[in-house]
Formats: C-alpha cells, sequence, structure tokens
C-alpha cells in the first residue's frame, strides 16, 4: 500500500514539473484572500527536487522566506499580515518564478454543502439587483472548486471552476448565493476582506464529503451506488487539497439527500464531520486555522407542501444533534440558520430549491457575528422552550426569550399515547391550538389529550411545510428569527424542563 502510494505521489509531483518549473497549487492565485492575522497563512506549490526556493510577500508589509523542494513540494508559513493589501506574491528559484497578484488579506471563509449552497446568484428573487451590486465590493473575492470526484485523498484540486475573481455581474452569477450574499454581508460588517471558497455539489450526501474516520464514528458502511454519492468521494477530491489553507471558519448547507439515506444516522454523521473538518484543518495548515474553527449551517427548509412524512423534519432535528438549537454541548461553536419559513412554491428550480437566499445568509451572519466573531448583543437564536408544564386542560410552554406570535390551530401538537411510553415522531399526534400567549408563554389546549390520559410531548412546526412564507406562528420579539422546530418528551426529556399538575 505503502509503495503504491509513494508511486502516485512521484507521479504527481513529476506530472507538475515535466518542465522544472516552480508553481502553487491550484487553488492559489491572483485576487485571492489570504488568512489574515493573528492566524498565519500556509503557501505551497510544486517545484523541481530539491530547488531553493525564495518566497517574496511585496505590498504594505514585506517578508522573505526560503526553502527547499522535497517530495515535489515547497510550503512555507507566512508570518502574520493584518487585513489589507494589496500584495504581490512571488516564488523564485534560480530558473523559474510563480507569482500572484493582487492578493488581499482577510477573512477566508468555506462553502461547502449540496445544491442549495451550489443555487447561483443569477437564480435567486432580485438577481439582477444583486449583481448590480457586486461593483460595490471588490474586497469580497470569491472562488470555485470544480464539480470531481476521487475514490483516494488527493493533494491538489483537479480543477478549479471558477479562479478568484474580483466580482463582475458576470462571473457572479454563477456562483454560489448563499456564499456571495454571506460573504458581503460579513464584509459590511467587519469591513476587511473576505475570501469565498466554494465546494459544494447538488444532490450529494454527507457520507461523501466525509473522511473515512468520520463515517467509522458512525458505523456508516457505504450502501449509494451512484458515483457521486459514494463515501468519501468528495472529501477526497473537493476538500482533502484544500486543507493546507488557513481559514477562519465554514458555513455549510446540505441534508437534503439525508432525507432518504441514513436519515437516522444524520445526528451523528453531521457533528463527526465537523469535528473531522476541524482536526483535518487545523493538522493540514499546521495549527494555524483553529481547532475549533465556526462553523455555520442553515437548517433544512422546505420541500413537498402537504407532505406528511417527517424525513425533512427529522433531518431538521438531527441538523443540531437532537437538541433543537446550536451552538450546544455536542456541537460548540456552530451556528444555524433556522429557514423553514421560507418555502417557495412557485420556484422554476423546484420546490426544494427556494429562491430568497438573501434571508438565508442574512441569518447566517447575525450568527457568524455573534459565534465567529464574539459580538455582544447580536440575536441570533430564534425562541426556544426553557420549560413546559402541562395540566388536564391545557399546556403552557415558556420562552427563553420574548415572542411574536400569530394564532394556528395546528402548528404544535401533542402526543397522548395513554400508556407510558416515550413518544417518537412515529406516535399519534393531535392537533394543540394556541389558546393564548404572554410576552415569553403560549399556552395551549390539551383537549384532544384528555380521552387517551396526560400528554406525553410536545412538538412545534414538525412537518415538511409548516407554513406560508415568513407566516410561522412564533418568531422573536423582533420578528427577525423564527423559532426552530422541536420535539420534547416528557420521559425522554435530557434536560427536565417538564412539570405537570
Ligand atoms: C505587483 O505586481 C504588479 C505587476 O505584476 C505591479 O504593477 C505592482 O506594482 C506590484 N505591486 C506590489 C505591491 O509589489
Ligand atoms: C472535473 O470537473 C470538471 C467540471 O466540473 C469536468 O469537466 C472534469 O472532467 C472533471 N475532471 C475529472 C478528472 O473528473
Ligand atoms: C499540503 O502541503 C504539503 C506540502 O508541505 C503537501 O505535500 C501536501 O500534499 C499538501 N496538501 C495536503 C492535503 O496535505
Ligand atoms: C398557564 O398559562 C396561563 C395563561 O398565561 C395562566 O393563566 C396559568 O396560570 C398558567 N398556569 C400555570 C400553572 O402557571
Amino acid at each position: 500500500m505503502a509503495v503504491t502510494l509513494g508511486v502516485i505521489f512521484i507521479l504527481l509531483a513529476s506530472f507538475h514539473n515535466c518542465d522544472g518549473h516552480l508553481s502553487f497549487a491550484s487553488y492559489y492565485g491572483d485576487h485571492m484572500v489570504l488568512q489574515k492575522s493573528p492566524d498565519r497563512a500556509v503557501l505551497w506549490g510544486f517545484g523541481p527536487e530539491e530547488a531553493q526556493v525564495t518566497v517574496f510577500l511585496s505590498g504594505p508589509v514585506t517578508q522573505k522566506t526560503l526553502v527547499t523542494v522535497t517530495g515535489g513540494t515547497w510550503r512555507i508559513t507566512l508570518d502574520p499580515v493584518d487585513a489589507g493589501g494589496p500584495y504581490n506574491v512571488t516564488a523564485t528559484s534560480q530558473s523559474s518564478t510563480a507569482s500572484l497578484t493582487d492578493v488581499l488579506f482577510g477573512d477566508v471563509w468555506l462553502c461547502g454543502g449540496q445544491s442549495n449552497m451550489y443555487f447561483k446568484t443569477s437564480q435567486i428573487f432580485s438577481a439582477s439587483e444583486e449583481l448590480a451590486l457586486s461593483a460595490k465590493y471588490p474586497h469580497v473575492r470569491p472562488f470555485m472548486a470544480a464539480l470531481n470526484m476521487s475514490e483516494t485523498e488527493l493533494t491538489d484540486l483537479i480543477q478549479v471552476e471558477l479562479p478568484w475573481f474580483v466580482p463582475t455581474a458576470n462571473v457572479l452569477a454563477e456562483f454560489s448565493a448563499v456564499c456571495w450574499l454571506f460573504g458581503r454581508h460579513m464584509y459590511e460588517n467587519l469591513k476587511y476582506p473576505i475570501g469565498l471558497v466554494e465546494s459544494c455539489w447538488g444532490g450529494t450526501p454527507i457520507e461523501a464529503w466525509s473522511s473515512s474516520r468520520a463515517l467509522q464514528q458512525c458505523g456508516l458502511e457505504q450502501t449509494e451506488d451512484s458515483p457521486k454519492e459514494r463515501n468519501s468521494v468528495l472529501w477526497n477530491a473537493m476538500i482533502h487539497p484544500v486543507l493546507n489553507m488557513t481559514i477562519k471558519g465554514a458555513i455549510w448547507y446540505q441534508g437534503e439527500s439525508n432525507a432518504d439515506y441514513h436519515q437516522d444516522k444524520y445526528s451523528c454523521s453531521f457533528p463527526a464531520m465537523i469535528d473531522d473538518w476541524r482536526m483535518a484543518f487545523h493538522h493540514g495548515s499546521g495549527g494555524q486555522t483553529a481547532l475549533d474553527f465556526p462553523f455555520g449551517f442553515v437548517q433544512l427548509s422546505t420541500y413537498e407542501k402537504l407532505s406528511t412524512d417527517d424525513s425533512f423534519p427529522n433531518i431538521r432535528w438531527h441538523q443540531t444533534a437532537d437538541t433543537g438549537f446550536v451552538p450546544n454541548p455536542r456541537m460548540k461553536k456552530t451556528f444555524m440558520a433556522v429557514a423553514l419559513d421560507l418555502p417557495d412554491e412557485t420556484s422554476p428550480y423546484g420546490t426544494i430549491h427556494p429562491r430568497d437566499k438573501q434571508d438565508v445568509a442574512y441569518r447566517l451572519t447575525l450568527g457568524a457575528r455573534a459565534v465567529a466573531y464574539n459580538e455582544k448583543d447580536v440575536p441570533f437564536l430564534g425562541p426556544f422552550p426553557t420549560q413546559i408544564l402541562s395540566t388536564q386542560m391545557y399546556v403552557n410552554i415558556t420562552y427563553d426569550q420574548a415572542i411574536s406570535v400569530t394564532p394556528s390551530r395546528d402548528i404544535f401538537e401533542l402526543c397522548c399515547p395513554g400508556i407510558w411510553a416515550p413518544c417518537g415522531p412515529k406516535s399519534f399526534w393531535v392537533p394543540a391550538q394556541i389558546m393564548q400567549w404572554g410576552p415569553t408563554t403560549i399556552q395551549l389546549s390539551s383537549l384532544l389529550c384528555q380521552l387517551s390520559g396526560e400528554v406525553a410531548a410536545v412538538r412545534y412546526a414538525w412537518k415538511d411545510w409548516p407554513c406560508e412564507f415568513k407566516g410561522c406562528p412564533v418568531y422573536s420579539d423582533s420578528r427577525i428569527l423564527p423559532a426552530p422546530p422541536f420535539i420534547i418528551s416528557r420521559y425522554a426529556s435530557k434536560r427536565s424542563i417538564w412539570t405537570s399538575y
């Protein structure tokens, strides 16, 4: 095995150097953003064996580093560089020079997932207005990896889809809307350069983006045979190659493909992938990318309007490691944009691809500001129950914050099994009308439970498509943040928030 790998490695290295020239790895390029201080950016590339390489950074500050090509590659770690630019980077040996121009330092965010992350800026609502704004953000720089897969872990990307670019309407039209909108909102907030690395592919399950280490933790055997859905193939070709890059954090929009594939494992596979990416990026960057880098994600939006199928609600719950909100003890330094209230019934790209990505990205940026940048007083969590009180007549729910409520007969449901049993998604649920509400409380009728006995569980918005656009019954006081869906069982509740009379 080691011999085979060695041969492949030498082949790769010599392939890049048949002419004995120096080069940068594929994802370094003109107009790129490198991670700013206090972290240190990594630069690496290929070259003829044993060549002495001098790497110059020139711009507002200058740096010079010497390194020798070994095993066909050279690699340096810059001293920390403050946000700004422009810089040039040149790598020079006796016989060859490779250079990068118009390089900025700022925060680099990786954008991963499936089709809703891939969803292009040209496809969203008000796309032309959004694209026309691109010229206002010359310091937000996108890059996109090509859609490639591999059965083995690769050292460099097979292909680049969009090299680093200064945004123009034409190119931006092809770039991820969620990634772009997140980046430009973060720029407005931080006022320094933002690098965006899109590496995602439609219709792909989490297994394809996970290393074998992460999959093993959840006992995930491969049972899918379509090429891009195979275990680790996208991790190998689209994530592993960029591990050397120092990044600030990652955002992720995925889960639809796991609604009917290893759905019950998602509460294991998702946190396991996050942990593994963190470990691998930290290791690959020589300790520069934080071991707990912030990881944001979008909780699944909607798919089928009148569906009673519970796979989307289940995945939404699993996306939080069955807790209902993040960050939580299992998923530290994560943030989530709730999106179940943003359905798009007439999307020409199918209802699974809602065109409102502006709200999704905006909600993500609230989480990033609070969790990744430790900004105080940025509300980013929708209301969540802290106390549930049940009687023969009603159920009172107390939230952790002030709420804005609109009436509903059936957004809340109760499970009343009549016998002692923990309630699950497959149990018998009855609708519970909202009777009245206060600043932080909602009172539900438990009338429909009376015949069968006590209330054993309560759940909220447990439907694929629980409400109309921005029309869910519970929001934060400001109406900006929707309450995330939950299922809380009286007997299986992890935290004892349930009392009964
Ligand atoms: C970077 O290189 C370009 C041309 O290659 C040159 O015009 C520019 O002055 C250089 N900038 C710095 C900061 O060295
Ligand atoms: C890599 O992806 C691009 C397009 O995304 C495709 O054209 C190319 O053939 C792929 N290369 C390999 C080796 O699969
Ligand atoms: C990271 O950089 C080193 C060069 O130091 C290179 O050998 C390696 O293949 C690069 N990529 C990964 C994924 O480790
Ligand atoms: C439940 O809520 C209602 C309405 O806010 C309130 O009148 C009632 O006292 C509450 N019950 C308990 C036991 O707190």
